[in-house]
């Protein structure tokens, strides 16, 4: 009898975990469901131009602890809006028929997408255009919609904890303000949680705009009290009130083009002119993506993609494999779609910080 076959594919920025979920999918379907697996090569990319390759339990053995992804990715690439470089020219076009026709060349009865809000935003497309789909929630920004968490955020955090920590010593020993930049998109869940984790003085996040002074203050403050040194956590996508995000790039392919960063730089100059104190900037930046996933992330990513064959075997297209109390739910990618999953302002972790004195910069 002729095997089922479906299909992988890893989109958006890379993180830890990914390489643990792809493990989990394609050796449960080809060990409990009998399937056979192939992974189309650097996300949307592989799709629009067939490039694959076939996915057999000894390539997807040994690779729990990897960082990164066995397929490659894309942070650019759409079939709705495929960007084709014409000379120094730019053009957009839309390649989701050939996409979804090589998929349907290939025989294929289920498509599994591992992404962020991007990659799983065009799975929500492609779903409606007739592809079954399932998601798997992918970022270290844990920004997604219908989840408690994503897969690499935990490993994000530990990397970032760790930072904090080790310049913790340095502000010690120098008396200054040290700045610590962390990613998270538009959102603060990995400054929070980081800044929380490390003992930051200040926690600067893109959902509480910040106030200059109130910040100053607060280095001031602890100076007073004998504590030469101050620890700012800041997000990528922090800003002042009233004012804007910091660019870094633009990246044109993109669908969503803006890269953040620099945020930090620019406001540790303000806080040493303010404040007369040498201040320093950290930017962590990619850090946080590479290499082994914490052990909780990998445990997750194991029970995520076990439960994304579940669905694939089920027949429940169209959604996300989220996690809520504990439980595995499928959630609509309708519902993933809508954009980034923000702070509420009354988080407990906030709340928490807040009672300990942390400021938030407002
Ligand atoms: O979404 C993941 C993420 O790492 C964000 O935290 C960050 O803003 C962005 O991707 C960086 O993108 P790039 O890899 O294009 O620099």
């Amino acid at each position: 009898m002729k095997r089922k076959r479906m299909a992988i594919l890893t989109g958006g920025g890379d993180c830890p975990g990914i390489n643990a979920v792809i493990r989990a999918v394609v050796k449960k379907a080809i060990l409990e469901k009998n399937r056979e697996v192939i992974g189309f090569k650097d996300g949307y990319h592989g799709m629009v131009h067939n490039r694959y390759r076939s996915l057999k339990y000894n390539d997807v053995s040994g690779i729990l602890t990897l960082g990164g992804t066995i397929l490659g990715t894309s942070k650019t690439a759409n079939p709705y809006r495929y960007a084709v470089r014409k000379g120094n020219r730019l053009e957009f076009k839309d390649l989701s028929k050939t996409a979804i026709k090589n998929l349907k060349n290939l025989d294929i009865d289920s498509l599994v997408c591992i992404g962020g809000d991007g990659t799983l935003g065009i799975a929500y497309r492609l779903f409606k255009d007739g592809i079954p789909i399932v998601g798997l929630p992918k970022t270290i920004d844990n920004d997604l919609r219908g989840t408690d968490t994503t897969f690499g955020f935990d490993s994000a955090i530990s990397i970032a904890t760790e930072g904090i920590d080790r310049i913790h010593t340095t502000a010690q020993s120098h008396h200054r303000v040290m700045m610590i930049e962390v990613m998270g998109h538009r959102a603060g869940w990995i400054a929070l949680y980081s800044g929380v984790a490390g003992g930051g003085d200040i926690i600067l996040i893109p959902e509480i705009p910040y106030d200059i002074h109130i910040i100053a203050e607060k280095v001031k403050e602890r100076n007073k009290k004998g504590k030469r040194f101050s620890i700012v956590v800041i997000a990528e996508g922090a800003k002042p009130k009233g004012g804007d995000i910091v660019i870094q790039r633009i990246v044109k392919e993109s669908s969503d083009p803006i890269r953040l960063g620099g945020i930090g730089f620019v406001l540790g100059e303000q806080i040493e002119k303010t404040t007369g104190l040498e201040t320093r900037t950290v930017v962590m930046g990619h850090l946080l993506r590479g290499g082994s996933p914490t052990p909780f992330d990998r445990i997750l990513a194991t029970q995520l993609g076990t439960e994304a064959v579940d669905l694939v075997e089920d027949k429940k297209f169209g959604c996300m494999v989220g996690i809520k109390e504990n439980s595995f739910i499928a959630v609509p990618l309708k519902e993933v779609a809508k954009g980034p999953k923000l702070i509420p302002l009354n988080h407990p972790m906030i709340m928490a910080a807040r009672s300990l004195g942390t400021c938030f910069g407002d």
